[in-house]
């Protein structure tokens, strides 16, 4: 089964996709960790982020790889983790910016239909119902008011940003998603929406499993 999380940035849908693959066996894949790899890739060895063939080509050649240990989904860019380093402002930006390439979007989307072909997943992104995996068997869609997800982000931040400078951040980051001619962030045809500004983690989790279950029934039902 593939179930598939698109949204905004920081409208939960991370912690609600681990959360539901930990309880349901599910593999995990956090889409957005790829983009941040390839972005954190190019702050450290100083790769011009608006040349779009050297992005490209570091898309290509990157090793990116999930382990989940310790109840944490760990990521290793060229076998080395670096799953707290990609989770900072910048490059989250970059990684925005550089998404907004053809040829880097490829390579990914490569990459993670890849990963999909395990027994279950649940990959969670922006164009993941949409394009990587349009035939999904379980489409969801999680969006936020921008406030409630400027403050969660900021919490993530351990308050280190002013809750000002993350709503401009958030704002421009929805602008780029939103509006880029590749793959831009929308709502699935099929897919559920949940609007997560006054749920808790735990509601978002039982939502989305909610919705897991009733297509199981379904399914079975259409077999009778
Ligand atoms: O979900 P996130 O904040 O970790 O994602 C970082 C950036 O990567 C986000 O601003 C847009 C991009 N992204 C994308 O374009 N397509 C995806 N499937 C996942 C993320």
């Amino acid at each position: 089964m593939i179930v598939t999380i698109d949204g905004t940035s920081a409208s939960g849908k991370s912690t609600t996709a681990k959360e539901v693959a930990r309880k349901l066996g599910f593999v995990y894949i956090d889409t957005g960790a790829m983009y941040r790899a390839v972005a954190l890739y190019c702050i450290e060895n100083r790769i011009d982020i608006h040349n779009r063939k050297a992005v490209a080509d570091v898309s290509h050649k990157i090793d990116i790889r999930f382990e989940f240990g310790n109840d944490k989904n760990h990521i290793f860019l060229n076998n080395k983790k670096v799953t707290n380093l990609i989770r900072t402002e910048e490059v989250g930006s970059v990684a925005s910016t550089i998404a907004t390439y053809k040829y880097v979007r490829r390579n990914l989307v490569e990459k993670q239909r890849e990963m999909g072909r395990k027994e279950n997943v649940i990959c969670e992104g922006r164009d993941i119902g949409t394009v990587v995996f349009k035939d999904a068997d379980v489409k969801i869609y999680m969006d936020a008011d921008l406030i409630e997800r400027a403050q969660r982000r900021q919490r993530e931040l351990e308050r280190t940003a002013d809750l000002q400078s993350v709503i401009e951040s958030l704002k421009k980051r929805d602008e780029q998603d939103k509006m880029r001619v590749e793959s831009p962030l929308k709502i699935p045809e099929d897919a559920v929406i949940i609007d997560t500004t006054h749920l808790s983690i735990e509601d978002e989790v039982e939502k989305v499993i909610e919705v897991i279950r009733q297509y199981e029934y379904d399914k079975k039902d259409e077999r009778r």
